[in-house]
């Protein structure tokens, strides 16, 4: 499973880099928001620290505007995604992008059928917003199982990756991880709590109190 930080934070994304554990970087216009960033020179230097993809937001809504604005992004690097909303014009601004050679990561689905169109449509990934679901009462999970059962069922024309999106707890990304998911985003918070676990905590302590007691050292 490859692992994607959701976050527009520069000084995260360096942090998290140099564990050597980032697959590539997410962000929405809401994220670039919070960084206070300007977007293209945010997205550039993301571009710089992570060579995976790295996700940029169009923000027209009409199709031939968001191909506008998705090749404009494409341009700053090789390694970029354009996000694109799953809405009708989002659809066809995925077909062109993607059947130009542009990665794309389709955004805000909510339903497998939204999803199988984004395949359709040439998506390189297709990102469906689990906690949001989970928000509104219903299993975010479900769709996920969806989702994968139904492109495995079609190995041979849907290749799209499920970047499972809107992750809010390391549940959530275990779960995704078990049902084959191809790819979490994951906020820098819940990344670290990844490696977390209170008797790990436990046991170092009193492994190094007893270390201590032999009065050794290693160097
Ligand atoms: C990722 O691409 C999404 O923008 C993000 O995961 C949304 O998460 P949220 O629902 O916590 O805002």
């Amino acid at each position: 499973m490859k692992f994607f930080v959701d976050t527009a934070e520069i000084g995260e994304i360096e942090d998290l880099a140099a564990t050597g554990l980032l697959d590539g970087v997410t962000t929405n216009p809401s994220l670039i928001h919070k960084s206070g960033g300007d977007f293209i020179e945010t997205i550039t230097r993301i571009c710089e620290i992570v060579a995976g993809p790295v996700s940029a937001e169009v923000t027209a809504t009409e199709a031939d505007s968001m191909i506008e604005e998705g090749k404009r992004l494409a341009g700053i690097a090789p390694n970029i995604a354009v996000k694109v909303p799953l809405t009708w014009d989002g659809l066809k601004a995925c077909k062109a992008l993607s059947s130009a050679g542009t990665m794309v990561n389709v955004t805000l689905c909510f339903s497998a059928a939204q999803a199988l169109l984004a395949a359709k449509a040439g998506a390189t990934f297709i990102s469906p917003f689990v906690g949001r679901l989970d928000d509104i009462g219903q299993d975010g999970m479900v769709l996920i199982e969806e989702i994968v059962t139904i492109y495995s069922n079609y190995p041979d024309t849907l290749q799209t990756e499920v970047l499972v999106a809107s992750i809010r707890d390391p549940i959530h990304l275990i779960e995704s991880a078990k049902l084959g998911a191809d790819v979490a985003t994951v906020p820098p918070g819940v990344l670290r709590k990844l490696a977390q676990h209170p008797l790990t905590d436990k046991g170092l302590a009193a492994f190094l109190a007893d270390w201590e007691k032999t009065g050794q050292s290693i160097i």
